[in-house]
């Protein structure tokens, strides 16, 4: 494989990465509903996705790019990137609701997927300057080191965090229920409003695990490949294979934890 893939990504998750900390601080953000629920985009958003495309393109004007802000289903999604070759997928802004409110939990996503497969990727914090790469069988990164999962085996001493999908009102009830069950078997609990974040924080061993049933690939194409590199398993939420049709959700724990939790988040 191209050992250039992630060094590109990382290159151009950062430069998007500055841009939003930039806009956020110089420009009136023009917020949008997008469907129904709590789902906003931003015109951050949209000029963060226009940015990473260019870049792709200029860096391999061969592969195909799909990002958030183009608006295809889930299942338009899978279907591009089981077939075919090299596909870029990008959530230009992932945090929104957060970077809207200024808490800077908030990332720029770029990954790359082969086949089904992550295959590289990078996930940028702007706030902290931290970019986390990988690209597989070469390693998890994070500005540059090397990062591994924690090696927490004990649910009861697991540091986590989850979502509500606060985007799809069908969902709430069910993982509402579900951080309300696995909540009370683990250590701790957080709710913080970026999947890239998130898994970001799990690859690198400063959390255990992550869930949330409602993401879409672009919120993991990247984290896939820096959870599994950093020796995390990258699960459905039920502790099953990982599947980018996402109808199952999305579970990377630290390997001693790895069906720990399926007691605990069930089939609703
Ligand atoms: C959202 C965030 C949030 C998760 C949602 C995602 P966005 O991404 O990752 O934590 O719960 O399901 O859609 O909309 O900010 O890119
Ligand atoms: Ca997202
Ligand atoms: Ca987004």
């Amino acid at each position: 494989m191209n050992e250039s893939f992630a060094r590109v990504a990382g290159e151009i998750a950062r430069e998007a990465g500055q841009f939003l900390k930039h806009f956020s601080d110089h420009h009136k953000l023009a917020v949008e509903h997008k469907g129904s629920g709590f789902d906003f985009v931003t015109n951050a958003d949209r000029e963060s996705q226009r940015l990473v495309q260019q870049r792709l393109k200029a860096a391999f004007p061969e592969h195909r790019f799909v990002g958030e802000e183009d608006g295809l289903s889930d299942a338009q999604v899978a279907t591009l990137l089981g077939g075919g070759d090299w596909c870029w997928v990008c959530d230009p802004l992932d945090g929104t609701v957060n970077y809207i409110h200024h808490l800077g939990l908030y990332a720029v996503s770029v990954g790359l997927v082969r086949r089904g497969q992550s295959v590289a990727g990078a996930i940028y914090l702007p706030e902290w300057d931290e970019l986390f790469t990988a690209q597989r069988g070469a390693g998890a990164f994070m500005n540059g080191q090397p990062i591994h999962a924690s090696a927490c085996q004990d649910l009861r001493q697991a540091f986590v965090t989850a979502d509500i999908a606060a985007s799809n009102p069908t969902l709430r009830e069910p993982n509402l229920e579900r951080l309300r069950r696995a909540g009370m078997a683990v250590g701790g609990l957080r709710v913080e409003g970026s999947a890239c974040v998130c898994i970001a924080q799990t690859a690198c061993g400063r959390q255990d695990a992550y869930w949330n049933q409602g993401l879409h690939a672009w919120d993991v194409a990247a984290g896939i490949v820096i959870a599994e590199e950093a020796g995390c398993r990258v699960t459905n939420i039920f502790s099953e294979p990982f599947s980018f049709d996402m109808a199952d959700g999305f579970l990377c724990t630290a390997p001693g934890l790895d069906g720990a939790f399926r007691p605990h988040i069930t089939r609703a």
